[in-house]
């Protein structure tokens, strides 16, 4: 490399978050970006796939019989490496660019993508002590060092601290901050303002990852500006939630294009199969449904809250599908989740100690039948 680009990459790092020192060199390239790919390239059909190593002429009668032909045809072929079809409709339905888009197996996989691509083992992360816990599992997976910092904590609200996130970027000159918006376990949500004041806050070559799998179930869910791509941010959406989705494992990147083509780089190309984009695709025709489901589901959780709220309980706000309860301490909420267990009913708690006194609660139809979770109500304490 000569002087004259070794001193632009210098300053390119000093200005923006960075990736990780080897992808700046030319590739890697996808060695398959696959037929549907060099269909759309070429601008003709390729009807005779005899160079892909699929299993096409299978029989597949027990499949057949089991799950319908349409399933099946979605079996015998490798998907589309560039989702073109799944990412055209979330243009056309939430007004994103094409470009800003990058589909991948769920908002988990995203995760663990933007760690490969922004974090090597050795680099500093960021996040809130006791928040979605699989992001940590892969920081320290990957050989990155996991700095926690504490959760605001007052009578009326458990927030991530956005001030404490910032600082502890600083101090430990971080790659990256993660922060759920909204939040895991707690349902809180920070306001757009208070993330584009994060972002200014952070160090200027440190990313900011922000996972919005519970985006959908916000007021401002449609806001404009949600369809743009910040600088310095990388944003993750998931298909399991609002869409009803979990078991495929769909979901999207929002980011600048530059950010996409370098997250693309280590990608693993084939990792959601034909059958999900199919199903994501047809999920998305419908938006009408989703939309009903996630009215139901905002019904469902204010009406959970304000039960156990008339009971004295410290419910938490919640922009999510689900709501945090605070009891008394974790001793009394472990209790009280092993004894649900026993009953059959599994409800959520942290097992970050920081949070061990929430417990989670989905806001389904089967939590709102009364004496479903009369273990709770009971160990709510109303002078709390
Ligand atoms: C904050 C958060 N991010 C990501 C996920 C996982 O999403 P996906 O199913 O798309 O991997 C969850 C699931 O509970 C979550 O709570």
């Amino acid at each position: 490399m000569s002087r004259d680009a070794r001193q632009t990459r210098t300053m390119q790092r000093e200005t923006k978050p960075r990736f990780a020192d080897h992808l700046y060199h030319p590739g890697p390239d996808n060695p398959f970006p696959g037929i549907w790919a060099l269909q759309r390239r070429l601008g003709h059909a390729i009807p005779h796939r005899l160079g892909s190593n699929e299993g096409l002429d299978m029989p597949h009668q027990a499949l057949r019989q089991h799950f319908g032909d349409v399933m099946v045809e979605h079996a015998y072929c490798y998907g589309d490496a560039e989702a073109f079809g799944l990412r055209q409709r979330l243009v056309h339905h939430y007004g994103f660019e094409l470009d800003n888009l990058l589909v991948d197996a769920g908002c988990d996989s995203l995760l663990a993508l933007t760690l490969r691509a922004t974090a090597p083992a050795g680099t500093t992360v960021i996040s809130s002590a006791g928040t979605y816990p699989t992001f940590g599992y892969f920081a320290k997976g990957q050989g990155c060092r996991l700095v926690e910092v504490d959760y605001q904590e007052s009578t009326s609200q458990l927030a991530p601290d956005l001030d404490a996130l910032a600082r502890a970027a600083h101090q430990h000159r971080a790659r990256l901050v993660y922060l759920a918006n909204p939040d895991n376990p707690t349902g809180h949500l920070h306001a757009p303002d208070s993330i584009e004041c994060l972002r200014r806050e952070l160090p200027k070559d440190c990313w900011l990852l922000l996972d919005e799998a519970y985006h959908d179930f916000r007021d401002d869910a449609d806001h404009p500006d949600f369809r743009r791509a910040l600088p310095g941010v990388i944003r993750c959406r998931t298909l399991s939630k609002a869409h009803g989705l979990a078991g495929l494992r769909v979901g999207f990147a929002i980011a600048q294009p530059d950010v996409i083509a370098m997250l693309q780089k280590v990608r693993i190309h084939y990792a959601v199969s034909a059958l999900s984009l199919a199903a994501a695709e047809v999920v998305l025709d419908h938006p009408e449904e989703s939309r009903r489901h996630i009215q139901d589901v905002m019904d469902r959780r204010e009406k959970l809250a304000a039960h156990f709220r008339r009971l004295g309980g410290n419910v938490l706000d919640s922009a999510t599908n689900f709501i945090g309860i605070r009891l008394a301490n974790a001793d009394l909420a472990s209790q009280v989740q092993a004894d649900l267990l026993q009953e059959g009913k599994l409800v959520a708690r942290a097992a970050h100690p920081a949070l061990g006194h929430v417990l989670r609660i989905t806001a389904l139809e089967d939590a709102l039948v009364p004496g479903r979770l009369t273990r709770i109500e009971q160990a709510i304490d109303p002078g709390q």
